[in-house]
């Protein structure tokens, strides 16, 4: 059991007179009326502080976000501590931002939703913390959030997808596959055996030292990899997709990580340059990259959709595959899926960059969704814990590797 880490407080000392404080610097309008159920999202479980305010039917009316990325790039990596206090330092400027935009007072909101699992436990204790005392203030029913619940729900806000739909979820610390057969209902086929595919990629970009790279230097490892990748030829490496005799929907990186930096210190030897300098070959060994997490990724995904469709799990009429995370904004990766969705005569869908990443609108909306559910309401929050890791749904991935359903070879012309 894990005990609410009693530092990860919103204020040095959680004090009455602060929310009392932040409460009254609302405009209430009495008289006014809302006829949708509206409900606030807060998200702090990981390296963004972000809130917004949705409505029963998926408007949007406010949201604000503090992103950490710029600290952690410069540090090379996140570090928890620095995480907590830049989430404890915003958390209630973003929250008043999201209210004040969307002009609702507090006591108009019909719930609280807020993300509890999975996610680094300092982070995720500032959100659970700052939004107990608010559900107290606010006498509000609150709704726990589970992170990648709710990124999966997200494309029901933008898209009329009906369940059950294929969900891909792949960031910086996400990768998993999953069907999503109700609100809280969701089948695991299968996951990264390591790290996420943002991870490594953030990785390979560390150890090429795109930070210094003129036109790479404000990007995430992911993106700089995806812009560098235009100007090279990956034809030029030939590293092989990981877990090819493997015939589950499980993901791994760490192993391809491995044999990408050791390519990179034989070029570093075969150019004379010392590490920390960019190679000239740089663009080449991005291009082979993200041709190569693509090509597994697809592959993995094309084994689900053959699974779902043998098994008769997908809606009758339309099988729907939903890709999410960071690491779908990437242009070359949605080729792959494209090529592998068209093979299979499935829809591909994408939520609009910004509801990829972590945001409080998908945290807002996986809130709407439950309360129209009736699931996971709570009206009084004794005991609720934050939990940094846990899984997401029944896990059915040692079934689907069981199957060893046969992925016939398609052509992976990017
Ligand atoms: O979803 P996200 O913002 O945060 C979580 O990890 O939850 O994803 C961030 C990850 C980072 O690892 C970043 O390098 C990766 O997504 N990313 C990309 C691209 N843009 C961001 N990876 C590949 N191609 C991109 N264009
Ligand atoms: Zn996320």
């Amino acid at each position: 059991m894990l005990i609410l880490n009693k530092t990860a407080g919103v204020f040095s000392k959680p004090s009455k007179r602060n929310m009392y404080e932040f409460l009254r610097s609302f405009n209430f309008r009495p008289g006014k009326r809302f006829l949708h159920k509206l409900v606030l999202g807060i998200e702090t479980s990981c390296d963004d502080t972000a809130a917004a305010v949705v409505d029963e039917t998926g408007n949007v009316l406010g949201e604000a976000i503090h992103s950490q990325t710029e600290v952690h790039l410069k540090t090379g990596g996140i570090i928890p501590p620095v995480a907590q206090q830049l989430h404890r330092e915003n958390i209630q400027r973003i929250v008043q931002e999201a209210l004040s935009a969307s002009k609702v007072s507090p006591s108009e909101l019909s719930a609280i939703a807020t993300t509890i699992k999975p996610g680094l436990a300092l982070s995720l204790g500032v959100g659970l913390s700052f939004s107990l005392q608010l559900v107290d203030q606010l006498k509000k029913p609150f709704i726990p959030i589970h992170h990648m619940e709710a990124h999966a729900l997200t494309i029901r806000l933008t898209n009329k997808v009906e369940f059950p739909f294929l969900v891909l979820l792949i960031s910086g610390g996400h990768c998993l596959l999953a069907l999503v057969r109700g609100v809280s209902d969701f089948l695991l086929l299968g996951k990264s055996l390591d790290i996420a595919p943002g991870d490594m990629l953030d990785k390979v970009a560390r150890r090429l030292s795109l930070i210094k790279h003129p036109e790479c230097s404000t990007m995430s490892g992911g993106k700089a990899i995806e812009h560098l990748a235009k100007q090279g030829n990956r034809l030029h490496f030939d590293f092989k997709p990981p877990m090819q005799h493997a015939k589950n929907c499980d993901f791994s990186f760490s192993g391809l990580r491995h044999i990408i930096d050791k390519m990179i210190m034989q070029k570093e030897k075969e150019e004379g340059i010392e590490k920390g300098q960019i190679l000239s070959s740089a663009a080449d060994i991005a291009a082979a990259v993200q041709h190569t997490v693509a090509c597994h990724i697809a592959k993995r995904t094309h084994r689900a959709i053959l699974f779902c469709k043998q098994r008769d799990l997908f809606c009758q009429s339309n099988a729907v595959l939903v890709v999410s995370g960071g690491v779908a904004s990437n242009l070359h990766i949605r080729k792959a899926l494209e090529i592998v969705t068209d093979a299979t005569q499935c829809t591909l869908l994408c939520p609009p960059p910004r509801l990829c990443t972590d945001n409080g609108v998908m945290i807002a909306w996986n809130g709407v969704e439950r309360l129209r559910a009736g699931l996971g309401i709570l009206h009084s929050t004794e005991g609720i814990r934050y939990e940094p890791k846990c899984p997401l749904g029944a896990d059915i991935s040692k079934e689907v590797g069981e199957a060893a359903v046969k992925v016939p070879r398609l052509k992976m012309k990017i």
